[in-house]
C-alpha cells in the first residue's frame, strides 16, 4: 500500500488489509510505504489513528518508510492511493513484470475509472472518515478476490 507520506492513507489500507487477512486466515505479507521519506520512522497521523481505532483498527504499531525498488521483488501487488503515487512508483519500475504489479487501489471497486483516495492531511475530520470508508470497501474487495483465487 503506497501513498505520499505513509502516515495517513497507506497505513490505514495496510492496517485494514492485515486485520482482514488474519480474520480470514489468509497468509498475506502486507506492508505500506510512502513515495517521499520525510516522515520515515513516524507513527501514523494521530487523526488517522483515531478514526481507524473508532472503527476497530489499531495502527499504532506501524511506522512510516519510503518506497524502495526492492519492494518490486518483495511484493506481488503494489496499490497506489492516487495517480501521482501511481506515476511515481511506475517511474521506478524497470521491467514490464514490475509495472504490471502496480494498481490504483480504487480500481478494485470501480474498474477503469481511475478514482483517487484524496489526501486527508490538510483537511478536517470528515476527510479521514471518507478515506476510511473508501479503503474499508477497497480492502474488502481485495480480500474477496484473493479468497476466490485460493
Ligand atoms: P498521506 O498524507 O500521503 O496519506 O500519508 C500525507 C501526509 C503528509 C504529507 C503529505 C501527505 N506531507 O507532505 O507531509
Amino acid at each position: 500500500m503506497v501513498c505520499l507520506g505513509n502516515i495517513c492513507r497507506s497505513p490505514l489500507a495496510d492496517g485494514l488489509l492485515r486485520d482482514k487477512a488474519k480474520k480470514e486466515g489468509l497468509n498475506l505479507k502486507v506492508d505500506s510505504a510512502g513515495t517521499i521519506g520525510i516522515h520515515a520512522g513516524d507513527s501514523p497521523d494521530s487523526r488517522m489513528q483515531a478514526t481507524a481505532l473508532k472503527f476497530g483498527t489499531d495502527l499504532s504499531q506501524l511506522r512510516s518508510r519510503q518506497f524502495k525498488v526492492n519492494d518490486f521483488q518483495d511484493f506481488d501487488l503494489i496499490y497506489a492511493m492516487d495517480k501521482s503515487n501511481y506515476q511515481n512508483i511506475l517511474s521506478l519500475a524497470k521491467t514490464e513484470i514490475e509495472r504490471a504489479k502496480v494498481r490504483l487501489i480504487l480500481n478494485e471497486l470501480t474498474p477503469g475509472k481511475d478514482m483517487e483516495v484524496p489526501d486527508p492531511y490538510y483537511g478536517g475530520e470528515q476527510g479521514f472518515i471518507d478515506v476510511y470508508n473508501m479503503l474499508d470497501q477497497a480492502t474488502d474487495k481485495i480480500i474477496s478476490k484473493l479468497k476466490d483465487d485460493e
